[in-house]
């Protein structure tokens, strides 16, 4: 078992992530074994696996996370949700997540006022502050602004919506006329546009861009609605479970009986139209106001449905005041109900066969007649002409009889029906169309600077049956996050280049892809379904199999049998098709793709309500404006309309600042308290929102022009400062306002800040004139002060390279006289050694005239000798001094000359005392004897040092020669190599391409298991099991064949495995190979770990110092040398290095090595202020340096490589045990190993 004790996020397909620790570390997997043992041990690629703080996170912007990865970014948004803090940043991009339930104060009044022009990060992340950043921003660069909210149903897009309407008309005291009329807006929106789906009981099935406008003073002057694309099969037919649009039940349960009287109205089981879902939306009081006999069986069975911000009830009424507050009259109030009423009634009518009508005719059946009748009379349009417009079709005939002539061609039974509910869909698209436009009319409007727009447009959508609307609604969102990817991801990284800022690239999935597929001229889905509408005979088969034979083997693009969900591989293939969206694959039933993509009504029907006496429905279908007449060639469909519609609404949005809000969808169950984090997992990853993460870990959200900046401050500055330049302006304001160096960065044209530093920014960018002057005033105090530093520094700096001169000139003459004097010494030392050695003849002389005393006769004749010997040894002084070409010999001879006349002389002298001082004689020249062989001693000491010493250079010498044969070879193998390396690294750079692309197509189908998963779960379907492999990646295939040709397999091995044989083994090739699977899963795990590191703790846990490690990574990919194996060599090593952060005298140290052949075996550093660390493989692995001998190129490194006793002794003395038994033995390594073992 591997002992890492540090905490892991591993990937979970129900909880997203959960905590573990690393049990075991594969080639490219890691083995974690889950910290609550309720899961199962996994093994995952390391890419799904994340570091983990200890504690539980909790922190408003995610980007000052601790560790940016996005299992940490899902724990602080589960801590944060689980504690009501529903909002996050990332950067500045609101997270959301739906609380389903009410957080007292969230959005009271007095939290707007605390908003109010407070910067981003002042306060905790809410709507509110991306509101105000909008009106701040509005207002600072003199730009319209989009706040684009998305995420998938229920999300709470909408919720959003009205709290970001509700802060921009109330930001400035309290709401005037035109921001009643806005928010007034909403309540009716809601009732015609919104309806319960299984997804969210007030599901907006409507797309909308609400404009509130402003003036120069940021005044509210007006507002302006735009919708896009009500969903009208709805209208006619719901699924189980959902309902029709809210107004019908809202009609139903709350109009007063004086208008149901009017209207015929009775309960929605009446109706075929509310066949999905007949319930109320009702609470505990409402349901008591309701009559009985207003409540369809099931509702009295079931009771009502409930939900806290519905009530059809009630809403019926406040609907009916809003209504009223937008200027309508009672009569107009009447017009739009009896429309509502009237598509109720109309889809009563049942048409039957004509028994024995040759034509295949049918009629209105017996049991609707009534219902004709009533919607007749809503409508106010004759019974005779209905009738006969429901059931046949006017046509003019082409060849043939007279050209014009009108015939009546008798509709079959599912033509009539087809053409009644495409009435009722009229009709009410457009009441909604005018309905939109009477809000739009209701709210007065002045001339506008500027304005800020919402966008809350139906998110991502994927049901077991898709069909046209489900195809828009995901086209939309696919241009939505194209936009999202181009704003945030692509320009803000071109924008990081050019200013030359130095951001890691990351990268992120492109879906120009998808959209190419859908809205290309020539041959996108939209423009074959077109065509297919223009031909004679359009079919949905025919337009599928188009759709197949044009997108063929684009990987967007599938069969409907590609379909993770067993019920869409029941389709055939000119049934559908799949779409590779970026948020999942969604299959598209085409079968209603031709009738949906035509909103026109056929001509008798046209003709019909043209000439009709219902005022309201007259301007609805204003004559003359004939969409039939107008013939199938030019036609606009619906899907051309909603194109360029969407272009218009792009272009808005590209025009403007935009702001981005993501909402996230807790549980699927429309539940509060519960987080389910694969399902949040899924949505954060989408919405690109992770991407952003890892963009903003060295990224900038916050910018501005150094012009700008100077320019908004010209008008305060006073004349001193109006000369600078722009950017050192910009410089000057930021070292005075103190800001920390490493929260912005100056890039050549602008400056930016750091996440999370907004109200920094904010600061310098509040454009009111009292704090300019504030900020200028600091700045002026900053200039002269920093001016008056530099000149003190100047002058500093002045005096210390004088006195460094005159010290050089000081070294530089003590350096020259050192020279002089040992050269002089070099020259002239044979002479004086000469001299010394001539002139000790005279010390012993000495001792002659001393002996000589004691004589008592003849001493004047030795004393006459000595003299002569003085005067010769004075004369061979003489001559050495005088000829400094002396040589050797000479002086040698010279030498010979005095000592054999002293010796003369001596031997003289001896004879005389012979007799006289025999025996003191003797003693005395014992004596000298004695002196004489100590002498010799010490001599013999001196020239053993001086061999040893010999000994020492030849070896160093021996090292650095090796150096050098090996840095030579190295030079060779290296020009040998480059190609070859040239070549891998190009292999390799494809490879990692390719491996990156296989991820994300890995990522893509993980989504669309995980998307199939959830509608499996909703709709009881099955879902394929096993994901097919794409393919298996080019990496692991040339690693499995590299291995195939070696002679073990260890890629099955455990690491711990691994370790025993290495510790155990004798068989020296299997040795090897273990060593080397060893340390390159070591490299494995210490990349993981690098790229996983926390953002403090960067310098710490080094195996190497920097240099090496460098060094290692910098190389080119070299084709791994075949290592020799038995004559593995023990090798010493000893490098500097220099801790970035440690105070400036504990910064040095030295790193020590033991490399046993190609793997450490000992590693050592020595710090100053803190204990030797010493590490033995065998035990410390993973702390120690996993790099090849190769690999450090400590080998190359000029006086790196010591001596075994050197590193020895340093290893001692610093606590280390004796390593043993090294070297020589053939089977060494195994030996050490073994060894290693004992001394644990
Ligand atoms: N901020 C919020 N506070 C409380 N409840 C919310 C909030 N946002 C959403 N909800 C709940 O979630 C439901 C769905 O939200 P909605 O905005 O309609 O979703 P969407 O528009 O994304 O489909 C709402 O009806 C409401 O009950
Ligand atoms: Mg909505």
């Amino acid at each position: 078992m591997l002992e890492d004790t540090q905490l892991v996020w591993v990937r979970d397909a129900a909880e997203g992530y959960i905590q573990g620790r690393i049990t075991e570390i594969g080639t490219k997997e890691f083995e974690v074994t889950p910290t609550d043992r309720k899961y199962p041990k996994r093994t995952c690629h390391f890419d799904d696996i994340h570091s983990s703080c200890e504690g539980p996170q909790d922190h408003d912007d995610n980007c000052e996370l601790m560790l940016l990865n996005e299992a940490t970014f899902l724990d602080n948004l589960k801590t944060r949700y689980y504690k009501d803090k529903i909002y996050t940043y990332v950067a500045n991009i609101l997270i959301a997540v739906n609380p389903y339930r009410e957080i007292k104060e969230l959005y009271a009044p007095d939290t707007i006022k605390k908003y109010n022009g407070r910067s981003l990060g002042e306060l905790p992340p809410h709507v509110f502050a991306i509101a105000d950043k909008a009106i701040r921003d509005m207002r600072v660069y003199k730009l319209s602004q989009s706040i684009i909210v998305s995420g998938e149903s229920g999300a709470g897009k909408t919720e959003s919506t009205k709290y970001l309407l509700k802060y921009l008309c109330y930001s400035h005291d309290s709401a005037g006329p035109i921001e009643t009329k806005i928010l007034d807006a909403n309540p009716v929106l809601e009732a015609f546009g919104n309806a319960k789906t299984t997804r969210n009981n007030n599901s907006s099935r409507f797309g909308k861009f609400i404009e509130v406008h402003y003036d120069a003073k940021c005044q509210v002057v007006g507002g302006y609605i735009s919708h896009y694309l009500l969903e009208k099969s709805r209208i006619c037919t719901q699924s189980a479970e959902e309902r029709n649009y809210h107004v019908f039940y809202m009609l139903l349960a709350g109009a007063p009986q004086q208008l149901r009287d009017k209207l015929s109205l009775g309960k929605p089981d009446d109706y075929r139209y509310l066949s999905g879902c007949t319930q109320y939306f009702a609470n505990a009081k409402t349901e008591q106001l309701i009559p009985g006999s207003q409540k369809s069986k099931n509702h009295q069975q079931k009771g009502p449905l409930k939900d806290p911000i519905i009530d059809d009830y009630q809403h019926f009424h406040n609907l009916d005041k809003a209504l009223g507050r937008l200027g309508l009259s009672d009569t107009e109030k009447l017009g739009i109900y009896s429309l509502v009423a009237a598509v109720l009634h109309l889809g009563n009518i049942a048409f039957e066969e004509i028994p024995d009508d040759v034509r295949g005719g049918c009629q209105v059946s017996e049991a609707s007649e009534q219902s004709l009748t009533i919607t007749s009379g809503l409508l106010g349009v004759d019974q005779t002409e209905l009738r006969t417009a429901l059931v046949s079709r006017v046509m003019q005939s082409k060849g043939g009889g007279f050209k014009g002539t009108v015939i009546m061609v008798p509709l079959k039974i599912y033509e009539a029906s087809n053409a009644r509910d495409a009435l009722a869909k009229a009709i009410y698209s457009r009441l909604f169309d005018r309905i939109v436009g009477l809000i739009n009319q209701s709210i007065p409007f002045q001339a506008s600077n500027f304005y800020i727009g919402v966008l809350d447009i139906a998110g991502f959508e994927y049901f077991t049956v898709n069909s046209f609307e489900q195809f828009c609604i995901n086209y939309c969102n696919e241009k939505l996050q194209k936009f999202f990817n181009d704003n945030i991801l692509k320009n803000e990284q071109e924008l990081y280049k050019k200013e030359g800022l130095n951001v890691p690239e990351i990268t992120f999935t492109d879906n120009q892809d998808i959209i190419e597929l859908i809205e290309a001229k020539s041959n996108g889905i939209f423009t074959l379904l077109d065509e297919e509408s223009k031909l004679p005979k359009p079919s949905y088969s025919h337009f599928t199999a188009e759709v197949h034979k044009s997108w063929a083997n684009h990987y967007r693009l599938g069969l409907p049998r590609s379909s993770r969900l067993k019920a869409h591989r029941t389709l055939r293939d000119e049934e559908g098709f799949l779409v590779r969206h970026f948020a999942g694959a969604v299959c598209y039933n085409t079968e209603q793709f031709i009738e949906k993509n035509n909103d026109a009504l056929h001509a008798s029907l046209e003709g019909l309500v043209q000439e009709c006496d219902n005022p309201l429905l007259q301007t609805l279908f204003p004559s003359g404006s004939s969409t039939s007449v107008r013939g199938k060639l030019n036609f606009i469909s619906v899907g051309s309309k909603f194109k360029t519609q969407l272009g218009e609404l792009m272009e808005k949005l590209e025009q403007n600042g935009t702001n981005f809000i993501r909402c996230i969808k807790p549980n699927s169950k429309m539940i509060d308290r519960q987080f389910e984090g694969s399902l949040a997992l899924a949505q954060l990853k989408c919405s690109g929102t992770i991407s952003v993460l890892e963009l903003m870990e060295h990224g900038y959200p916050s910018r501005v022009l150094f012009a700008d900046l100077y320019s908004m401050y010209k008008s305060v500055l006073p004349p001193e400062l109006v000369s600078l330049p722009a950017r050192t302006f910009c410089e000057a304001m930021f070292q005075s306002l103190n800001l920390s160096a490493k929260d912005f960065k100056f890039g050549i044209t602008k400056v930016f800040f750091r996440p999370g530093k907004f109200v920094e920014f904010d600061r310098i960018m509040r454009s009111d004139p009292e704090n300019m002057l504030a900020i200028v005033a600091k700045v002026k105090k900053w200039l002269i002060r920093s001016r008056w530093v530099k000149s003190a520094l100047g002058a500093l700096c002045v005096i210390k390279l004088r006195n460094r001169i005159i010290y050089r000139n000081k070294c530089v003459l003590i350096a020259q006289r050192i020279a002089r004097g040992f050269l002089a010494r070099k020259q002239h030392r044979p002479r004086y050694q000469g001299i010394g050695k001539i002139n000790k003849i005279r010390t012993n002389t000495l001792k002659t005239i001393e002996i000589a005393s004691g004589l008592k006769m003849g001493r004047d004749e030795i004393v006459g000798g000595v003299n002569d010997i003085y005067r010769q040894i004075d004369d061979a002084i003489k001559k050495i001094k005088m000829n400094p070409r002396i040589t050797q010999r000479e002086m040698d001879s010279m030498y010979t000359v005095v000592m054999a006349n002293m010796n003369k002389l001596t031997v003289d002298l001896n004879t005389k005392l012979k007799e006289q001082q025999q025996a003191e004689e003797q003693e005395r020249l014992r004596k000298i004897q004695e002196a004489l062989e100590a002498e010799r001693a010490a001599k013999e000491a001196e020239e053993q040092r001086q061999r040893e010493e010999i000994e020492n250079k030849r070896l160093k010498a021996e090292m650095e020669t090796r150096r050098k044969a090996a840095e030579a070879q190295r030079l060779r193998q290296e020009e040998e190599d480059r190609r070859a390396a040239l070549a891998l690294q190009e292999q390799l750079e494809k490879e990692a391409k390719d491996d990156a692309k296989y991820r994300q197509q890995l990522e893509q189908e993980r989504r669309d298991h995980e998307l199939a998963l959830r509608l499996a779960n909703e709709s009881n379907g099955q879902v394929e099991d096993s994901p097919p492999v794409i393919r298996k990646s080019e990496n692991v295939r040339a690693q499995q064949q590299a291995l195939g040709k070696q002679k073990y397999d260890l890629s099955k091995w455990k690491y711990s495995e691994l370790r025993d044989a290495i510790n155990t083994s004798c068989d020296i090739e299997l040795l090897e190979a273990c060593r080397q699977e060893f340390h390159r899963r070591l490299k494995v795990y210490h990349a993981w770990k690098a790229k996983n590191r926390k953002r403090t703790t960067m310098d710490e846990n080094e195996r190497a110092p920097r240099s090496v490690m460098e060094a290692a990574f910098k190389q080119p990919p070299l084709v791994q040398p075949i290592q020799e194996i038995v004559t593995a060599q023990h090798r010493y090593f000893r490098i500097p290095f220099m801790r970035a952060n440690a105070p400036d005298n504990t910064k040095r140290g030295l790193w020590y090595a033991h490399f046993d052949g190609q793997w450490i075996a000992r590693q050592m550093e020595l710090h100053a202020d803190k204990p030797p660390i010493l590490l033995v493989a065998g035990t410390d692995d993973m702390q120690m340096c996993e790099l090849s001998l190769e690999e450090t190129g400590l080998t190359r490194k000029r006086g790196a490589e010591i001596l075994e006793h050197e590193f020895n002794r340093e290893w001692e003395r610093n606590g280390g045990k004796a390593y043993k038994n090294l070297g020589a033995k053939p089977n060494g390594p195994a030996a050490a190993a073994a060894m290693q073992k004992q001394q644990q």
